[in-house]
């Protein structure tokens, strides 16, 4: 079973923010989840929400700023004071760092509330420029924006990801040439599990906070976890 940090060490640092990517290759996750929007001048960034004003100390749409503008507030406020500043970072600038990491990625595709045109031709393009297209995994809620992104480039997986389940789950992917399925733990049942192993895809489950959890998702064969506690999810799946 593998790990993903999910929105990188959350758990403890500021979610989204290179500071949580690199606190989360330290505890050896094997890969990392993030969320990308788009800026008013069509620039990649890694924010979860479509406004600001949670995880920063700014207020607004993401789509209303220019990256320029964007990076000046600061995103490590949604933790308190404690880790100084921190900037939104652009998506290019994750995939220079990672282009020197072993880690694989999970991109969400935030296209569900606002959809961005051409995110994932613009999100395509940056995996290609930093040679990542093998160690990504591309999902989102708008599962059409993934199978967009396989029309697009089949060289780089993809992922539905579900709020609730999909009883055909394993089906519904292979049909749509993706390779993974990206289920709520809450809603997940073993025959889910079973769809997907029986068509070959392979499950990445979300948000995994105990470790009796995970436990429970290493039995059940998944291929990774996503998780605000990397350094847990590694012990977990480091045990015999
Ligand atoms: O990709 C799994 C998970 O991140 C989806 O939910 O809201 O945390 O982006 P959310
Ligand atoms: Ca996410």
């Amino acid at each position: 079973m593998k790990v993903m940090a999910h929105r990188g060490y959350s758990g403890k640092y500021p979610e989204n923010t290179m500071l949580a990517f690199e606190e989360a290759a330290k505890t050896g996750a094997d890969g990392i989840e993030l969320d990308v929007q788009l800026t008013k001048d069509g620039q990649v960034v890694v924010i979860h929400d479509e406004r600001i004003d949670r995880t920063t100390d700014g207020s607004g749409w993401v789509k209303d700023y220019t990256y320029e503008e964007l990076k000046k507030f600061n995103a490590a406020r949604v933790k308190g004071d404690q880790f100084g500043f921190q900037p939104i970072p652009s998506f290019e600038e994750y995939c220079v760092w990672a282009k020197n990491q072993s880690l694989f990625t999970n991109v969400e595709l935030k296209t569900s509330i606002i959809y961005y045109p051409e995110i994932e031709e613009k999100t395509i393009a940056l995996i290609r420029k930093y040679g990542l297209e093998d160690r990504i995994i591309l999902s989102s809620f708008n599962n059409a924006s993934i199978v967009l992104c396989r029309q697009s480039d089949e060289t780089i997986a993809g992922g539905f990801l579900v709020e609730k389940y999909v009883d055909n789950a394993g089906v519904y992917a292979r049909t749509c040439y993706v390779q993974y399925y990206h289920p709520n733990l809450e809603y997940l049942k073993e025959e889910h599990v079973r769809s997907c192993s029986q068509n070959g895809i392979g499950l990445n489950v979300w948000p995994l906070i105990e470790e009796e959890d995970m436990r429970r998702m290493k039995k059940w064969g998944v291929n990774s976890i996503i998780t605000n506690y990397p350094d847990r999810g590694r012990a977990v799946a480091d045990e015999d």
